[in-house]
This record gives structure tokens, C-alpha cells and sequence, in this order.
């Protein structure tokens, strides 16, 4: 065993063994208001399938130190809004073959695409789950003429989350029935699995560890509700899926890779753990 593989199990233990409770931490009892206009709903009842799991869900927002939740609360100080003006511009502008630009179709954005990120992922008319990356790029490529932008790349950053500010207040609504109730499965099963040398799964921190502290990090319930966020450690912007990979990697497992079917179908059961709190992306991260 190595020196530094033992030191990352004396930190599980010490997060998640009898020194737990000393490591435990309030988390701030604060209302969101952004701009002081744009009330967010941060702690909600749990919805009716996480009984037995969760009586109450909670934004991460009410983890983060008092300076990272300020910034938060008005959009001058939110770093992430650079990138949804970003977003917004090349919503208007003309691209690939067909010489469309996103306006042409869907209008102004503000009304367009109002509500769309509380929606995803959903299952599309061939029956696929798709994010909304998927849909964008399904538009560029089908629609447009145009290329298809990477996951994490610069452009997609930058319109995921000019989309999701559009949708800013208004609750997660993801549909979990139907068509999307083997999809939704699949993706609970994953967030019970425990994967990694550390032998760990999602809800070994977000479900039974929420609250505690893990290192230096106060631990949330790992709601994607503030997604995309602006993570002020690598100064940019973090999609759902890549904050999935950082968390599986951190239980030191091989991870699934960005639009995957499995992180697919975590996205969708990790948005419907947060149904009763509202849109706030682009949330502001340490
Ligand atoms: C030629 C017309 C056209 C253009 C141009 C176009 N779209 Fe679309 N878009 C559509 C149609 C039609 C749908 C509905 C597809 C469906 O429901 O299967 C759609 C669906 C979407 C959705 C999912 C919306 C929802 O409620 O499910 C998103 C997000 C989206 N487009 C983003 C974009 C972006 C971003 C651009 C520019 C990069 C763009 N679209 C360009 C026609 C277009
Ligand atoms: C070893 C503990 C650990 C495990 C296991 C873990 N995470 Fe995390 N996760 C963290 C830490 C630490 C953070 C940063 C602080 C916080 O928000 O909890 C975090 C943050 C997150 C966030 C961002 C929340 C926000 O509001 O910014 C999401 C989403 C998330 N995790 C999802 C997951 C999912 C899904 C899994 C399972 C694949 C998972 N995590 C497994 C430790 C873990």
C-alpha cells in the first residue's frame, strides 16, 4: 500500500468514522434572492421517492462560505454571467451551412428557451435520454449545417448557461415516469453504487454524509440544481457531468466519461433528487 493511498483512507475515516459528529457543521440558514428580485427556493420537502432517504433537499448554495454565497446573490459579482452574455451573443449569430443562427428558429432566447434546462435531461421523440448539450448539438449539426462543439468546450459552456439562466426560479421538473422510468433506474442503481478502492457511492456522501465535513470541503447533497457553476478554484465554468467525473475520480474508480449513458442516466436521477428546489445556475462554487 502506498503512503499516499493509506493517507486518502485515514481521510475517509476520518470523515466518515466515530469522528463524524465533531466534523459536522450548520449549514447557513440564508434565503437566495438574487438581485434582490429573483427569489430561489434552496430547501424544499423531499419529493415523495426519496421516502426513507431524505426528509428535506438543500441547494449546495447553503454549504458555501459566506463570501462564495454572496457572489451569488447579485449577477455583477457572479463571474459566470461573462459567459451567459457570451452565450446570448452567439445565440444571434449565423453559423455552418444552412446560414441560420439559434434566433432564426427559437426566437429571442428569454422566451425560447424559458423553463428548457428545468426540463432536462428528457427523453427525445426516437426515445433517447438526452441533456441538453445533446439537443444543442442535434440542432448545430442537423439543423444548422454547422459543427458539433465538445462537451466542456469554451462555446458549449457559454450557451448551457445562457440557457440556464433563463430558467432561473423556476422548479426542477424533470420528468421520471413513462418513458424515462428505466432510464431513471439505471441511474439510481448507479447512485447507490459504491465504486473505487474507497468503496464509496454517491449517497456514502451526499445522502449519509451531507453536512459533514470531508478534508477541507463541507459536504452537500451534491444537488445539480446550481448547474452549470462557476468554480472559482479552476476559474471557469464546470458542466453537470464533468462534477460527476471529479466526484467518481475522487473515490479513486475509473469514471465514466462526459456524455455517456450512464452519466446520462445519473443526471437525470441526481436532478429528480432535487424536485421542490428551483433553477439557480450559474451557481458560484469555491
Ligand atoms: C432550423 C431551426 C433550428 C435552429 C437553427 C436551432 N434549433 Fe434548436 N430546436 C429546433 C427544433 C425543431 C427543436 C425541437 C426538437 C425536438 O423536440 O426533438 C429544437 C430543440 C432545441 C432544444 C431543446 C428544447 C426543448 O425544450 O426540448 C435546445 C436546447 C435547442 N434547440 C437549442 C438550440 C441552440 C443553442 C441553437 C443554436 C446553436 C439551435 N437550437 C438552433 C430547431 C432549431
Ligand atoms: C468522497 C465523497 C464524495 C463522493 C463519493 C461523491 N462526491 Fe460529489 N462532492 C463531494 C465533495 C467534497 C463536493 C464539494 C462540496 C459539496 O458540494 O458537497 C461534491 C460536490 C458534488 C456536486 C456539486 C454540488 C454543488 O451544489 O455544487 C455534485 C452535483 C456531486 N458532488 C455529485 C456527486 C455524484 C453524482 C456522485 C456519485 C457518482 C458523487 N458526487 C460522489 C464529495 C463526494
Amino acid at each position: 500500500m502506498t503512503l499516499r493511498f493509506s493517507r486518502t483512507i485515514l481521510a475517509a475515516t476520518a470523515a466518515f468514522g466515530l469522528s463524524a459528529m465533531a466534523l459536522h457543521a450548520e449549514m447557513a440558514n440564508d434565503e437566495l434572492n438574487i438581485n434582490g428580485d429573483l427569489p430561489i427556493t434552496v430547501k424544499a420537502p423531499a419529493a415523495e421517492h426519496l421516502k426513507g432517504h431524505l426528509d428535506e433537499v438543500y441547494s449546495g448554495w447553503l454549504f458555501r462560505s459566506d463570501e462564495t454565497r454572496a457572489m451569488e446573490q447579485d449577477d455583477f459579482d457572479n463571474p459566470i454571467m461573462i459567459f451567459a452574455e457570451q452565450g446570448m451573443e452567439t445565440w444571434d449569430k449565423v453559423d455552418g451551412t444552412a446560414g441560420k443562427s439559434c434566433a432564426d428558429c427559437h426566437g429571442a432566447i428569454e422566451e425560447g428557451m424559458k423553463g428548457v434546462r428545468a426540463t432536462m435531461p428528457k427523453v427525445n421523440s426516437k426515445g433517447e435520454l438526452w441533456s441538453m448539450e445533446d439537443y444543442i448539438n442535434d440542432c448545430r449539426t442537423n439543423r444548422m449545417g454547422a459543427e458539433a462543439w465538445g462537451w466542456d468546450s469554451g462555446p458549449m459552456h457559454n450557451m448551457t448557461v445562457a440557457i440556464t439562466v433563463q430558467s432561473r426560479g423556476m422548479p426542477v421538473n424533470v420528468k421520471i415516469d413513462g418513458e424515462a422510468a428505466p432510464f431513471w433506474e439505471k441511474g439510481k442503481e448507479i447512485y447507490y453504487t459504491r465504486y473505487g478502492q474507497l468503496e464509496l457511492s454517491c449517497a456514502s456522501c451526499h445522502e449519509e454524509n451531507y453536512g459533514n465535513f470531508i478534508r477541507a470541503d463541507h459536504l452537500s447533497q451534491g444537488q445539480i440544481n446550481a448547474f452549470p457553476t462557476y468554480r472559482l478554484k479552476n476559474a471557469g465554468v464546470v458542466s453537470i457531468q464533468n462534477r460527476f467525473k471529479g466526484c467518481v475520480r475522487d473515490t479513486r474508480a475509473e469514471t465514466f466519461a462526459v456524455g455517456s449513458p450512464e452519466f446520462h442516466d445519473l443526471e437525470l436521477y441526481v436532478a429528480s433528487r432535487g424536485m421542490g428546489l428551483d433553477i439557480e445556475g450559474g451557481g458560484v462554487r469555491p
